[in-house]
């Protein structure tokens, strides 16, 4: 449909279907007859019982492709307007193929695998009838106490940019095309602005920071997704120095619309609209639509405020009418670049009737394999452990070593039958008589798992004392060569609502680990979370230890083939892992600070440290072992001083010097050592992940660019200032093969 079409069907709604437009539900309105809807959802909502559903825009998580037939269709017949309904949901890392949380995902820095899986995603939420996925979410996190960490590419503002445009690309198809081509859906960046960043980590915080930390850090990885053409964003539920970001005008008009460009759909997260009054910032359900429309939200995700009451805010003012028409054209836009006006359904009939659904294919599962085997961090390795022979008797000990629940919290599709686990994946590779599984610890003792409310239930009964368990445990560990420890968090304690004040693995598991640990037998430990845990007690005790996050439907077997060594561990860290919770939060790309707590200073008082504990993290950023050694050396640095239309042209060769084949990831990190604000003592400008066999020697090139020393200076304008830059380069933010420096000379010169 041309816009001309698209404004005329906008000019020949009524105020009540243009508001309809704006409004989501989730599909229990749309079951039964009127007068079980009048009783049930509508009044559950607060619905006004003269709502017509049959105006309604979208759908929240309805996945089940019948279903998504079934409600178009009767809504079609139904409504007056014939403006098909959208089905959005959250498919955050994969419909029924579970791929690794977004955490393990970036981790694996291989940012071609992560847009191939988001494609792969998006295919099977295509062939399954859903239009939008409420993916990526970018949002930096530096505080492991808050849960969401899970769904968040980490730390680091370059990484979530090349997480955002791979993520949107994978979902959405090129950038720049208005129409969403078949196989595709759209994509909807989340959670506008810095959720990331509540208060002590604490689930729906208030975020309070300077708007230079929010444009320097926070919003370029919304900036990318929307640049890579994402359709929709997502507004936060949280506070932004003291404004709800969903009643946000300046964030939302200003920051958003005018400054980054964004064109598309303002939804608002679940409920958000509502909430404003909670807030304590709307007065009433009037004052928070009259609000959230002024600050140009879109779409009122699950709640009765634009339902019950724009019309009345709307009444006579010319003003909040032309901002409900804009809103109302910019879905029916979407819907339109989705193609339903010509087909509601994208296919889907054909799809199920010719069985052509990717859901769960080979392919597939094969890159949830791969990516899963990239995600996994090698956190220590010592008297090279690992990789495991075949002809060792293993002892696989652990509430993980035959769990399924490892898809992580926003796995809405997933199904832990399809899952591999680890017992199934080191079978792979082991005798069955060399290998002993037993559960060893309970994953949470009885108290905490009441605080984990309906997802109590999930967790497997408490049927034999844990004593017991213990003394198994003992018992296999004795008898084999070599001990398997798979501990972690529960899923269900990280994720939305999954904010911990200890990031710690509980104490009936830390036991179980202090009890094999002194039986002296080479101890491999895998560590499966949704945050980077406090590990450093499990550090002293492990010979080796892999970090494997919530690696997803293939889990078992990708770690089967680290353990094995049919895979070489090449993920590295995206979120620094803290030594002590009192250091939280810690980053590797902080400031120098006018007194830094340099080595030369010792005990030195006044200097910015603690007298209780260090201030390096138990493991840095950007860090991870192989189970094979790189060696750099700088073959060449092309200049000293730079104009800004040159380039300073970096070559390093890496010589692969252990027996294992293997992937590097060769870090880039520049620091501007002086400027009109204080910079911070590294950022990462630059990476690439390299495939090297042992005994090769491979050369990369970096070039660095005026561009990429740009910051909010203090004029608040974007812009590099001329003077010396530090460049680091190595296999971690912390491991610096070399270091070298230039000068940026003045424009002009
Ligand atoms: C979450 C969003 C999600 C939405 C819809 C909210 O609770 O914050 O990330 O997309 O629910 O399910």
């Amino acid at each position: 449909m041309d816009n001309q079409l698209l404004l005329k069907k906008l000019d020949s709604l009524s105020i009540e279907e243009k508001i309809g437009q704006l409004v989501q539900l989730t599909g229990d309105f749309f079951e039964g007859d009127m007068d079980t809807v009048v009783t049930g959802p509508l009044k559950k909502l607060g619905l006004d019982s003269s709502y017509n559903v049959y105006n309604t825009g979208s759908i929240l998580n309805v996945t089940d492709p019948d279903k998504i037939i079934r409600l178009q269709t009767d809504y079609l017949k139904r409504s007056t307007h014939q403006i098909p309904l959208l089905f959005m949901a959250d498919i955050i890392y994969g419909y029924r193929t579970i791929f690794p949380i977004p955490l393990a995902q970036a981790c694996s820095w291989n940012y071609e695998q992560i847009e191939q899986t988001a494609a792969m995603s998006a295919r099977e939420c295509y062939d399954e009838g859903i239009h939008v996925t409420f993916s990526p979410m970018v949002d930096i996190v530096r505080d492991p106490r808050w849960g969401r960490v899970m769904e968040s590419p980490g730390e680091d503002t370059l990484l979530a940019m090349k997480y955002a445009e791979s993520q949107v690309l994978g979902i959405q198809g090129e950038s720049g095309q208005r129409t969403i081509p078949p196989h595709k859906i759209a994509a909807c960046v989340k959670h506008f602005a810095a959720y990331g960043a509540p208060v002590a980590g604490r689930e729906y915080n208030a975020v309070d920071m300077s708007e230079h930390m929010l444009r320097q850090y926070y919003l370029p990885g919304y900036q990318a997704a929307i640049a890579a053409g994402a359709k929709l964003v997502m507004t936060a539920f949280n506070t932004l120095n003291g404004i709800p970001a969903t009643g946000n005008e300046w964030l939302n008009r200003e920051v958003l619309r005018r400054d980054m460009k964004f064109e598309g759909v303002l939804i608002s997260d679940y409920a958000a609209i509502e909430e404003l009054i909670m807030h304590g910032y709307a007065e009433d359900g009037a004052d928070a639509a009259r609000l959230a429309l002024l600050a140009g939200v879109d779409v009122d995700m699950k709640t009765a405020i634009y339902a019950n009451q724009l019309e009345k805010v709307i009444a006579g003012n010319g003003h909040l009418m032309s901002l409900l028409n804009e809103a109302v054209y910019r879905v029916l836009q979407l819907k339109n670049d989705l193609g339903l006006f010509e087909d509601p359904f994208r296919g889907l009939q054909d799809t199920l009737q010719q069985q052509k659904s990717s859901v769960l294919s080979d392919e597939h599962r094969q890159a949830a394999l791969s990516l899963a085997e990239e995600s996994v961090v090698l956190l220590k390795n010592e008297h090279q452990v690992l990789p495991l022979s075949k002809h060792k008797k293993v002892a696989l000990i652990g509430p993980y070593a035959e769990e399924s629940s490892t898809l992580g919290m926003w796995a809405i599709k997933g199904n832990e039958a399809d899952t591999v686990h680890l017992k199934t994946g080191l079978l792979k590779h082991v005798a069955p008589d060399l290998l002993s599984v037993c559960k060893g610890a309970y994953m949470l003792p009885l108290t905490a798992r009441e605080a984990l409310g309906k997802y109590e239930e999930k967790l497997a009964a408490e049927t034999v004392a844990e004593d017991a368990l213990l003394q198994e445990a003992i018992r296999n560990a004795d008898e084999a060569d070599v001990i398997v420890l798979a501990l972690g968090e529960s899923v269900y304690q990280s994720g939305e609502g999954g904010s911990r004040t200890s990031p710690m693995l509980p104490e009936s598991q830390l036991r179980l680990l202090h009890e094999l640990s002194v039986l002296n037998k080479p101890l491999v430990v895998i560590v499966y979370s949704g945050r980077p845990l406090i590990l450093t007690e499990v550090a002293a005790e492990a010979d080796a230890m892999l970090q494997a996050w919530y690696p997803g439907t293939m889990s078992g077997e990708a770690l089967g083939n680290l353990l094995y060594g049919a895979a070489n561990p090449s993920g590295k860290l995206t979120m620094t892992f803290p030594r002590s919770v009192g250091q939280i939060p810690v980053y590797y790309n902080e400031l120098n600070t006018g007194r830094p707590d340099l080595p030369e200073n010792g005990s030195y008082r006044f200097a910015t440290r603690y007298i209780d504990e260090v201030n390096e993290p138990l493991y840095p950023f950007g860090y991870g072992q192989s189970y094979t050694t790189f060696e750099y050396r700088l073959l060449s640095v092309s200049r000293e001083n730079m104009s800004h239309n040159e380039t300073v042209d970096v070559s390093i060769a890496v010589e692969n010097t252990g027996s294992h084949d293997g992937k590097e990831t060769l870090q880039l990190y520049i620091r501007d050592k002086f400027a009109s604000v204080a910079r911070p003592v590294k950022e990462l400008k630059d990476f690439r992940k390299i495939f090297v066999r042992s005994g090769e020697t491979r050369e990369v090139q970096f070039s660095i660019r005026e561009e990429m020393l740009r910051f909010y200076g203090g004029t608040s304008e974007y812009i590099s200032e001329p003077g010396e830059f530090e460049v680091y380069i190595g296999s971690s933010s912390r491991d610096i093969a070399f270091a070298f420096s230039f000068t940026l000379l003045q424009e002009g010169k």
